[in-house]
């Protein structure tokens, strides 16, 4: 944790996938940082709009009526600063980032992002920038926050559509297969599921054996269940699937040239994100091996769009507004995080680079099997 005099001003920008809550996230940070006398320009799709300049002064007028509104008024983008696509080359942006952020005499720097934000706001602390981040995401998966802002809305779109299912899956006797994103995390799944009553669920942090996924599924029509639905996150993966994965990270770490990284890495991309792949095979293997029909349904971006839960919004506004008093203090080098009820500043270098993955003994986990869901484990 850095200390620096009060800044008078300040730039923000929303950086990775969308979520719902940025806006109030923004609105919170501006709002108590102008009656503390502070000023803030709004930097537009992620770390592009400081190489780009493209800006957008964040005054009062521009916070009217955002804090219901999905999106972020700022855009959004995955670019990193250490690489970046310009003119069809990929390059190191640092330094024209931080020549915008000495041009505008900006004394800090806030970013609103997930765990690759993070890692992305500690690489521009350590070329000199003051930098403070907030952790969002439908993810759920920063490390050292006790929740993001995004995921609460997430999770009530995903139960919605669970519970929606149900009745279509009982009328035709069907398994219905519902995708929810997650990225590597299980946390979305996990908990629609278990909101929506899922009958299997399936995440990254425990790997499943379809042989016991499909033997609960016959269970439930042995004693009479016309339906099942199967929760399944985008990062699951089967226990062969998870062999492959480790013996690719395996193959990675050993690597000893730069072709033999790129090659083991371009493979372990490419396996983990063919989950649209994975879970149309995995619903066929269903209908196949239980014998009975199933459907698929991916909910996709529906589960970051529009407006922002009221539990988004409370979350939003504790941890920008507590951004803005820690500007006001003088703090950088931190994320603002959400512990114990509270909002506190944690060391960028203790976040970055960390994960926050679903322990398979959490009591989330134990509830689920409590009440009959499987895991297939
Ligand atoms: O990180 C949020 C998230 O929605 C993940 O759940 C998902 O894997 C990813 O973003 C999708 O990214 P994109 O919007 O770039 O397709």
């Amino acid at each position: 944790m850095d200390t620096i005099v009060t800044p008078r001003h300040v730039g923000i920008l929303t950086s990775g996938g969308d979520c719902p809550g940025l806006n109030a996230a923004i609105r919170g940070i501006v709002r108590a940082g102008h009656a503390m006398g502070i000023r803030f320009t709004g930097f537009r799709d992620g770390f592009r709009g400081l190489v780009h300049d493209r800006t957008m002064e964040l005054d009062d007028a521009i916070l009217s009526g955002i804090l219901t509104n999905g999106g972020t008024i700022l855009g959004t983008s995955r670019d990193k600063p250490h690489r970046m696509m310009i003119g069809g080359k990929m390059q190191d942006m640092t330094g024209a980032i931080v020549d915008t952020y000495r041009r505008h005499h900006l004394d800090a720097l806030v970013c609103l992002g997930g765990g690759g934000t993070q890692k992305n706001a500690l690489h521009l602390k350590q070329a000199g920038l003051n930098i403070l981040t907030l952790p969002k995401t439908i993810d759920n998966d920063v490390a050292l926050t006790d929740i993001t802002f995004g995921f609460d809305t997430a999770l009530g779109i995903a139960t919605e559509a669970i519970d929606r299912l149900h009745s279509t899956a009982t009328s035709h006797r069907r398994i219905i297969v519902v995708e929810i994103m997650g990225h590597r995390a299980g946390w979305l799944a996990l908990g629609a599921g278990i909101a929506g009553g899922a009958d299997v669920i399936l995440i990254p942090e425990i790997p499943y054996d379809i042989d016991k996924v499909t033997a609960s599924i016959r269970a439930r029509t042995l004693a009479g269940k016309r339906f099942s639905i199967v929760a399944v996150a985008e990062g699951a993966m089967s226990l062969e699937e998870a062999a492959k994965t480790e013996a690719l990270v395996r193959k990675l770490d050993n690597a000893t040239s730069k072709a033999e990284k790129k090659k083991a890495a371009d493979k372990l991309t490419a396996l983990q994100e063919a989950h649209v792949e994975h879970t149309v095979r995995l619903t066929r293997r269903l209908e196949e091996m239980v014998g009975q029909e199933a459907r698929l349904t991916i909910l996709g971006h529906l589960q970051r769009g529009g407006t922002p839960s009221a539990g988004d919004r409370v979350l939003a506004t504790q941890l920008g507004t507590r951004c803005a008093e820690l500007l006001r203090d003088g703090v950088s080098g931190v994320m603002v995080a959400a512990r114990n009820g509270g909002a506190e500043p944690v060391p960028l270098e203790e976040v970055a680079g960390q994960k926050k993955l679903v322990p398979r003994d959490h009591p989330w986990v134990t509830a689920a099997r409590l009440v009959g869901a499987s895991f297939g484990d």
